[in-house]
């Protein structure tokens, strides 16, 4: 039998996918998202981009100290400062890698960068080698590829080669390539770089080819596919991790010389854990992991599935390690261990005091609601297991003329064992309780979005809100809460956020990458 290929798996759901509106993310919330993808057994994890604030530096230090099985690393410029930062926040990862990129398309050259080409390669030969300074491995990213001249691009991996580069990435940064062009592209570049350097490709999303631009770039020779979980990404977002790992799997056919390090039963955990620390949810008609791809809903095809699955399914639920009967049996006479047990089923491997505060939760859960499914208990967990440190704790909320009269609140705080109780008005209920939050907490928050969406089904159904509040004017933080009553979520979501916007206050002064960073 041929020894297979392997194709490595290099995901940046924590630095590509960030940068997609609405995705940033708190450090809890980054090292739960990097410890899940070690489980799903990817090969390098871009933790993100050190310099671009001191938040994204204490969370790759954080993620390199935590992670094991996957390499871990971070971004950088080909600026020293970049790179510096990169080194130092990957320091204490047991297998690590610098990734430095500098654009070569003649339109970013002339128009952003405002250099010449060989002005370029100086500056990509001098990140390589600084970068060869803090870590063996370094990969050099050719920003714009998919509009660069071919020959600029061969002379410029000639020297960063040279310079000790070992990944040469080729990314359509703007998504605009078809799949036989990626696939001509990666051919004549890994053709001509040979067994000097490992070819990657990242592929953006921008005309919905991510996925099959990445496929072609197997056919014709890259060995590393850049991607995200549940594509996030910057714009239209990324090639899907899951769509590529699928596709490579259910079509062993077509790619029977290649194989990955993915455990696919991770997938569909993965893909939850992301949805629920972003609030942004897969849409549903999704491929692999949309809360439609395993639905079928016309009678022919029930009857088709009940005869032979074969007839209408191409991939089986349990491959993707999402069980359709997720119905579970604990209730609120469960012990303590029995619910840690169904935690590592999905996933979770909780400390002792996140144990004991998820137990307690899923208890008052299990009080109030009949049916609890896994989804439940993931959005549960996640929620608690990420949460920012707790400077003001809801203790109660009261709601009073939800019709005719002024929406007025009643809500109960608690910080530093004093709890604090104020009432307040506003135009809508939303309107009125996070007003007299304000009161209470002496902050001024502007909401800027408010999202709700029901984690599984049913009238008792668990509400997850997502807020995006800027405080005092400052760069908007996320916040999440998980209730089965909406307003008590969307309390507990605008605290969440207020919690994180004080504990970030101090350790950095934006939690944004600022534009001049921006990549
Ligand atoms: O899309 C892009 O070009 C990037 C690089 C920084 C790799 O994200
Ligand atoms: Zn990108």
């Amino acid at each position: 039998m041929n020894k297979k290929n392997t194709i490595l798996i290099f995901d940046t759901t924590l630095r590509d996918g960030e940068q997609s509106p609405g995705a940033s993310m708190n450090t809890e919330e980054k090292i739960q998202i990097a410890s899940q993808l070690e489980r799903l057994g990817v090969d390098i994890i871009e933790a993100g981009f050190a310099a671009a604030s001191p938040g994204d530096f204490d969370a790759i230090d954080k993620i390199a100290q935590r992670v094991t099985a996957s390499k871990v690393c971070s971004l950088a410029r080909a600026i020293d400062s970049d790179i510096k930062a990169a080194g130092e926040a990957i320091a204490k990862a047991q297998m690590k890698r610098i990734h430095t990129f500098i654009a070569t398309s003649s339109i970013h050259m002339e128009y952003k960068l405002k250099m010449t080409p060989d002005e370029v390669i100086k500056r990509a030969v001098r990140a390589v080698e600084y970068a060869r300074t803090f870590v063996d491995d370094v990969e050099f990213s050719c920003e714009d590829a998919g509009r660069s001249d071919m020959g600029f691009m061969k002379e410029i991996s000639d020297a960063v080669i040279e310079a000790g580069a070992s990944t040469i990435n080729l990314p359509d940064t703007v998504g605009f390539r078809l799949p036989f062009e990626i696939g001509a592209m990666v051919k004549e570049m890994s053709n001509y770089v040979g067994n000097r350097a490992i070819i990657s490709v990242h592929n953006h999303n921008d005309l919905g080819l991510g996925v099959a631009n990445s496929l072609e770039a197997v056919i014709n020779g890259a060995r590393q596919i850049e991607c995200t979980i549940n594509g996030l990404g910057e714009r239209a977002g990324n090639a899907a991790l899951e769509e590529i790992v699928m596709a490579l799997k259910t079509r062993s056919d077509i790619f029977k010389d290649y194989k990955t390090n993915i455990n696919t039963k991770e997938i569909y955990p993965s893909s939850r854990l992301i949805a629920n620390i972003t609030g942004i949810e897969p849409q549903p008609n999704k491929a692999i992991v949309g809360k439609n791809a395993f639905a079928h809903e016309s009678g022919i095809h029930q009857d088709g599935m009940l005869k032979n699955k074969s007839t209408y399914e191409i991939i089986s639920p349990s491959d993707i390690g999402l069980d359709m009967e997720d119905t579970l049996v604990l209730g609120k006479h469960s012990g303590r261990a029995a619910f840690k047990d169904k935690l590592a089923k999905l996933g979770f491997v909780l400390e002792d005091e996140a144990l004991k505060s998820s137990f307690e939760r899923f208890k008052i859960m299990a009080d109030r609601k009949k049916d609890i499914y896994d989804d439940d208990l993931r959005a549960l967990v996640t929620n608690e297991m990420t949460k920012a440190p707790k400077i003001y704790e809801l203790i109660s909320l009261q709601l009073m003329d939800f019709s005719e009269g002024t929406p007025s609140s009643v809500v109960k705080i608690k910080k530093d064992n004093t709890e604090i109780i104020e009432a307040g008005i506003g135009e809508g209920t939303i309107d009125a309780i996070f007003k007299t939050i304000d009161r209470i907490t002496n902050q001024e928050g502007k909401l800027l979005d408010y999202k709700v969406q029901s984690v599984s089904k049913g009238k008792d159904a668990l509400a997850s809100v997502t807020v995006k509040v800027s405080f005092n004017n400052e760069p908007a933080i996320i916040g999440h809460g998980l209730n089965i009553d909406t307003m008590l979520a969307s309390a507990r979501a605008y605290i969440g956020a207020l919690n994180s916007y004080l504990s970030m206050q101090g350790k950095m002064k934006s939690h944004h990458v600022d534009s001049s960073k921006t990549v």
